[in-house]
């Protein structure tokens, strides 16, 4: 399973990145935002950093004008993936920009039956969005599971992009499925170390060092 981190903060990326943990980046609108950094200033910085695929977002709602800025977001590096929305335009503009070679993310995916469009459309990574869906009382893994049996029943080779994570359970459940990548906040794939029984015996351990005096070093 591929881990892409879900941010646009360079020191965060930098972190995990250079664990070896990072194999690729998505950003969105609100992403860019909350860095306060211009867009194509902070994508270039990222996709020089990361060797994976880095998700850059359209802006614009009709299919030319998302074609025309994916274009410009490709020139920024060759690991960008044009981010487009789970419209008809966005669809066209998929379809457009994955046939001129580029990778292209479709975002904002809710159903299934989007993420079939999607694949057909020769999107590289489809972006099922499970904590939007679990938010309003909906099952966001059951949408992964059904993306997954989709795609296997035809062999589309279109990448699952597990998006909106809010919790360690939803990366574990993501593997168990079979996403093929899943794309979190640092804050959630640092909190995947955490284990009380880890703490508590590495307590012990600590305990019995001083004790017994063992040195290394
Ligand atoms: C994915 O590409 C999106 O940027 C992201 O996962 C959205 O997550 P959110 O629902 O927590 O905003």
């Amino acid at each position: 399973m591929k881990f892409f981190v879900d941010t646009a903060e360079i020191d965060a990326i930098a972190e995990l990145n250079d664990l070896g943990m990072v194999d690729g980046v998505t950003t969105n609108p609100s992403l860019i935002k909350k860095s306060g950094r211009d867009i194509i200033e902070v994508t270039r910085e990222i996709c020089a950093m990361v060797d994976g695929p880095v998700s850059a977002e359209v802006t614009a709602t009709d299919a030319d004008t998302m074609i025309a800025e994916g274009r410009k977001l490709v020139e920024i590096a060759g690991n960008i993936a044009v981010k487009v929305p789970l419209t008809w335009d966005g669809l066209k503009a998929c379809k457009v920009l994955s046939d001129d070679g580029h990778m292209v993310n479709v975002t904002l995916c809710f159903s299934a039956n989007q993420a079939l469009l999607a694949a057909k459309a020769g999107a590289t990574f489809i972006s099922p969005f499970i904590g939007r869906l679990d938010d309003i009382n909906l099952d966001g893994m059951e949408l992964i599971e059904d993306i997954r049996t989709i795609y296997d029943n035809y062999g589309f080779e279109t990448q699952i992009l597990a998006a909106s994570i809010r919790s360690v359970n939803h990366i574990l459940d993501s593997a168990r499925i079979g996403a093929d990548v899943i794309t979190a906040p640092p804050s959630v794939i640092k909190a995947m170390v955490n284990h009380p029984l880890t703490d508590k015996g590495l307590d012990a351990f600590l305990a019995d060092i001083k004790a017994a005096g063992i040195k290394i070093l």
